[in-house]
């Protein structure tokens, strides 16, 4: 096992009827700026709880975040927190909605250019304290200190981290996501699965506890995916998916192991060249890895079929095929697109697609030889 140092200080209020907590985790002398998306709390009465638990709070709005927020619209929000005063920010919504109070809370306070905090990794001192609300199980972003921004004008898609941007307090609970559709609901099981995969799926450390942690995510998340979609209002299950999704990505099983994240690098261009939700670009791109990469992930492959989808007949290249297999058919199961055609991307796209890797200098993969040349490949495996 790598040494490591490890801080997670999110705390975490979990289960039914918790959004009323609200009024005790934020102090009422703050000046509140309350974050959402497109209007999906309006319907599902999340925006109801919110603002009956801060009924002696004052609280400015800022509505419309995208799905893959977008830097100038969190821009808007920086101007809008200067101008109230903000001293604290709540952001209630999924993924998207929770990165963009990260950017906004360092921005706020960052001398300079904040698109600097993503293009150039410039360092943050400061920001002003964010609490979550979540609405969607997928990303971890409600317990970690990691968040992704697209600049639509310059079609980059881009991520930062800083201890600085930790939520707060995350509130959870899994009776709001009842109200997500299917495929938001088939993201969220498909991302929080391939994050285990990406700290999991490298090679051997004899990290003991990481990986049992991590095969355990994958089964439970597997399992509780496939039932969710025929038993959608199942309270067990929701409340397994959203702390299954949140262990995947709060840091836990990723100590101390070496890691990949080339699917989600690469699926980035994905989604800014062709509108893919994040875990669409995901579902398309892992098998690429996968195949890719079988001799180097080769002993972690096999641990992956025998403990996940108890694949523990035929030689090793019998076995690898079969896991390969089996993790796309789970994608395809939970209704997911597996290939590039089937969203109309094709062989002339695949400069485009992996420009940035060679723009930035990516070297990707727990190896890092993932450049641009071996993630068209990877593509090209997936047309
Ligand atoms: O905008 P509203 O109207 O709220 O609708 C949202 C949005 O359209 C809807 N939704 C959310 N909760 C709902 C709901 N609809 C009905 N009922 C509810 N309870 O779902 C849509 C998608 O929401 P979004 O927040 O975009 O999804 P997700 O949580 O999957 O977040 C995706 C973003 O997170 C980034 C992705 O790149 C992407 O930008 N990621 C962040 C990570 C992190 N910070 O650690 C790691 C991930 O790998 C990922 O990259
Ligand atoms: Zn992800």
């Amino acid at each position: 096992m790598n040494n490591f140092e490890f801080c997670n200080p999110v705390k975490v209020v979990f289960g039914k009827g918790t959004i009323a907590r609200l009024s005790a985790l934020i102090p009422q002398d703050k000046s509140l700026l309350l974050l959402y998306g497109g209007g999906s709390i309006k319907k599902n009465g999340v925006y109801a709880q919110v603002t009956r638990a801060l009924e002696k709070h004052r609280f400015v709005e800022f509505p419309g975040i995208e799905a893959n927020p977008h830097y100038e619209t969190c821009m808007k929000a920086v101007e809008v927190a200067k101008k109230e005063k903000i001293d604290f920010l709540l952001a209630v919504g999924g993924g998207s909605v929770i990165d963009a109070g990260k950017f906004i809370s360092a921005a706020v306070c960052f001398d300079g250019d904040p698109w600097d905090i993503l293009a150039r990794g410039a360092s943050i001192e400061r920001s002003i304290p964010l609490g979550v609300v979540l609405t969607l199980a997928a990303t971890g972003s409600e317990t970690n200190e990691r968040a992704v921004i697209s600049r639509v004008s310059l079609k980059k898609k881009l991520n930062f981290a800083s201890p600085l941007v930790f939520p707060r307090f995350a509130v959870m609970d899994p009776e709001v996501t009842c109200s997500l559709p299917e495929a938001q609901v088939a993201n969220g099981v498909v991302d929080s699965f391939i994050h285990v995969v990406e700290q999991y799926l490298t090679y051997p450390v004899q990290a003991k506890v990481q990986d049992a942690f991590a095969e355990s995510l994958m089964r439970i998340i597997r399992e509780e995916g496939l039932r969710v979609l025929k038993d959608p209002f199942n309270y067990d299950i929701r409340a397994n998916l959203m702390w299954a999704a949140t262990n995947a990505l709060n840091g836990w099983i990723g100590q101390g192991v070496p890691q990949d994240w080339s699917s989600h690098r690469i699926g980035y261009s994905l989604t800014v060249r062709f509108g893919l939700a994040h875990a669409e670009t995901l579902a398309v791109i892992l098998p690429g890895v996968m195949r890719y990469m079988q001799k180097e992930k080769q002993e972690k492959i096999l641990r992956l079929g025998a403990v996940v989808f108890d694949i523990t007949k035929g030689n090793v290249q019998e076995r690898i095929e079969e896991t390969l297999l089996a993790v796309e058919t789970f994608f395809r199961e939970m209704g997911m697109k597996t290939r590039l055609h089937e969203y109309g991307i094709n062989e002339k796209d695949l400069d485009a697609l992996t420009e940035p890797i060679d723009q930035l200098g990516w070297k990707l993969s727990e190896k890092g030889h993932i450049g641009t040349k071996a993630a068209k490949e990877i593509l090209s495996l997936r047309l």
